[in-house]
């Protein structure tokens, strides 16, 4: 057991943090996208810790943080050039990039993977505890295994209190969503995990992007999945295919209470949630909408209930608050959560990425 302490990010606090990150301890560090829990990406013992903090399945790799271009021909081998047009436009920034590992990258935190995942986040904190520790820092998201990621420090401190020594808080994450994770090891670039940086962004750069058939296949299932609680849905989940990125195959971003997703097109939403409300009367229900939706239902609905994601063209207010909205309900002693399945262009990929997982892919079409 830790005390852990939460220190503004000072220069004396982040050579605190990385004198710990040197001796082998964990750290949890801010980053554009949401908090990392953070250890020397060469120690395999330090790592080790990260994943028994975290409750992480052995088996899900841990991408590496960077501070400069030099550092990345540390770890990785046979930087191709499409990787290097990615990181001249987007590093630092919300992209991870899935490159050769070299030898010097410990098995253990790569699930045992020929490839490791590299970012340069785009968060002076972040880059400053890099530079002070003087290793690329392996670093999943702070949360507990399965929880929303944490997105301020006061979530990473709900999830894993007593279990590490310090995190810096740097104050709310920008994006909130993480980053987009992208395979250059192929011919053509693949997005394993939709994220901040859209696939129409990337394809500006190197031309024509795939996305990995394993979130495909997750998605055909999910639109196969008919009811809320039904077989159908039961057999998506079993069936969806193992994603590339192993850490994806997860049930991932929960709240404590279930969430259902309810997908309409936009003058039908109201509606369809007016009817899963009357279906579910007894029930406490807790509302996860755009704000559009929240004015369609007030006074309708008990105000406490409604956590509000922002304007649905807001794509960028909604990722960056999609994790304390749906922590937030753990706050509110719900039964279950209906939430609004939102539009999938752009950035919304990422968003209903997140929001199909953190429902199980539990979605009701009306
Ligand atoms: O924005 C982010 O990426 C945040 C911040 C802290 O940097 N980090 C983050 O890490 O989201 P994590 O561990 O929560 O998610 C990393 C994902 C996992 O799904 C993991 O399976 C996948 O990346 N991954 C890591 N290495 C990989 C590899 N070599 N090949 C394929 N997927 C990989
Ligand atoms: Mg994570």
């Amino acid at each position: 057991m830790f005390s852990t302490k939460v220190l503004p990010p000072t220069a004396a606090a982040i050579e605190e943090a990385a004198a710990l990150l040197r001796a082998g301890g964990v750290v949890a560090f801010p980053t554009e996208t949401v908090y990392g829990l953070g250890a020397n990406g060469f120690d395999p013992a330090a790592c080790a810790k990260i994943y028994e903090a975290k409750g992480r399945p052995s088996d899900n790799p841990l991408i590496l943080h960077i501070a400069h271009r030099a550092m990345l021909d540390e770890v990785a081998l046979d930087v191709p050039e499409m990787a290097e047009r990615l990181l001249a436009a987007f590093a630092p920034g919300p992209l991870t990039l899935v490159l050769r590992r070299r030898d010097a990258v410990p098995l253990g935190i790569t699930g045992g993977l020929a490839t490791v995942g590299v970012r340069m986040p785009e968060n002076d904190v972040a880059l400053a505890l890099i530079r002070a520790a003087g290793v690329p820092l392996a670093a999943p998201s702070a949360n507990t295994s399965g929880r929303p990621s944490p997105t301020t420090a006061q979530a990473v401190l709900d999830d894993l209190a007593g279990r590490i020594p310090l995190i810096l808080d740097g104050g709310p994450c920008r994006f909130g969503v993480e980053s987009t994770i992208v395979d250059v090891t192929g011919e053509a670039a693949v997005i394993l995990r939709p994220g901040a940086i859209t696939r129409e962004m990337l394809e500006e750069v190197v031309g024509a992007v795939q996305l990995d058939p394993g979130l495909a296949a997750q998605e055909r299932m999910a639109q196969a999945a008919k009811g809320a609680d039904g077989e159908a849905a039961d057999d998506a989940r079993a069936a969806a295919r193992a994603p590339r990125a192993p850490g994806m195959k997860y049930t991932h971003y929960a709240p404590r209470a279930p969430l259902t997703l309810l997908a309409a097109p936009p003058a039908a939403l109201a509606a369809a949630f007016r009817r899963a409300l009357a279906e579910a009367e007894g029930k406490t229900v807790g509302l996860l909408v755009s704000d559009e939706t929240a004015a369609a239902l007030a006074g309708e609905v008990e105000e406490s209930r409604i956590v509000r994601l922002g304007a649905r063209g807001d794509q960028r207010r909604i990722a960056a608050r999609l994790y304390e909205a749906l922590r937030s309900f753990d706050g509110k002693s719900v039964d279950c959560i209906f939430g609004e399945a939102l539009d999938e262009a752009g950035l919304g990929l990422a968003i209903m990425n997140r929001l199909k997982k953190a429902a199980g892919y539990r979605i009701r079409r009306f």
